[in-house]
């Protein structure tokens, strides 16, 4: 007989593998991205966000991204053996996802062994505010963990040496000019009012047991330092139970010379990575 304390209710890892998951930074390097993938301004790697999956769900179950951009959260569920549902709105990433998808899983297929659970990636076209409307269409049911990166504030006035450099190389430095992507919003409160709504539709689609994660950055803008990710935590734990933080901080990163000889500017090479549980369930 196994007493309720005896039973890992979250997840299948070991009690090392647990351990190492709740230190609250990390150093993760991308490894470079395919042809593909450098379309996108702000992929994020799958390893980093399979550990995350494999620490706050069990194998089979159903992971949601709402800002689904390349799908490298579903390619994470893949290797993870979870199944995913993602929301994009731009069309040309939603084809660079399925592409994604569907060049994995034809491989899968070819070197899956017997026994290994097939799970399902399901990449949706649209504005994540409509979540009602698309769980209904496709008959989903309630997911065990959310976990995303929204654009990284409105991205208007955006414009660095970094950015520079990625439209001198004919790549997108904007994710696109529709106004309902969350990256045209005129303002910052209204980028973060807007991303606010978006979670609170999404909350009711997540089990009373399941984790948000929202990965996300602070960010100098016209001298002004924008704490996006502390104020999108506050907001959120008006909603839902923060349960703290995990810092990822990336070292393989050009230093550019902002402020020099003038003034501080930082070179922000890490994000925050919020985690999050429903509200008044148990500690
Ligand atoms: C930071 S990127 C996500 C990148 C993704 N994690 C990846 O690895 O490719 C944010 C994405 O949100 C999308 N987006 C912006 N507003 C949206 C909205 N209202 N609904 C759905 N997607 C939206 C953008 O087109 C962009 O691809």
């Amino acid at each position: 007989m196994t007493t309720k304390d005896s039973v890992n209710r979250l997840n299948v890892l070991s009690a090392q593998d647990w351990l190492k998951f709740t230190k609250t930074w990390f150093v993760h390097n991308p490894s470079p991205r395919k042809k593909n993938e450098l379309l996108h301004p702000a992929k994020y790697p799958e390893n980093l966000i399979a550990e995350f999956i494999r620490f706050f769900t069990k194998p089979g179950a159903l992971v949601f991204d709402p800002f689904l951009g390349t799908g490298s959260t579903l390619i994470a569920c893949h290797q993870t053996e979870r199944n995913g549902v993602g929301i994009e709105l731009q069309k040309k990433y939603v084809q660079i996802a399925r592409e994604r998808i569907t060049a994995l899983e034809s491989q899968w297929k070819l070197t899956a062994e017997g026994g290994k659970q097939i799970c399902k990636q399901l990449v949706l076209q649209g504005n994540s505010i409509w979540i009602d409307k698309l769980w209904k269409e496709y008959s989903l049911p309630q997911v065990d963990l959310v976990i995303t990166s929204p654009p990284y504030g409105p991205m208007l006035n955006k414009k660095g040496l970094a950015s520079q450099k990625r439209e001198e190389e004919g790549l997108d430095v904007q994710y696109s000019t529709d106004p309902e992507d969350l990256g045209n919003a005129s303002s910052y409160d209204e980028f973060v009012q807007r991303l606010m709504d978006i979670f609170v539709q999404i909350k009711p689609h997540i089990k009373p047991d399941g984790y948000l994660v929202v990965i996300l950055q602070n960010y100098m803008e016209k001298g002004e330092y924008k704490t996006l990710a502390w104020d999108v935590g506050k907001e959120l734990a008006k909603h839902f139970q923060l349960r703290g933080e995990k810092i990822w901080c990336q070292d393989n990163k050009t230093l550019y010379p902002y402020g020099y000889k003038y003034s501080f500017v930082p070179n922000v090479h890490h994000h925050y990575c919020l985690i999050l549980k429903h509200k008044n369930v148990d500690k």
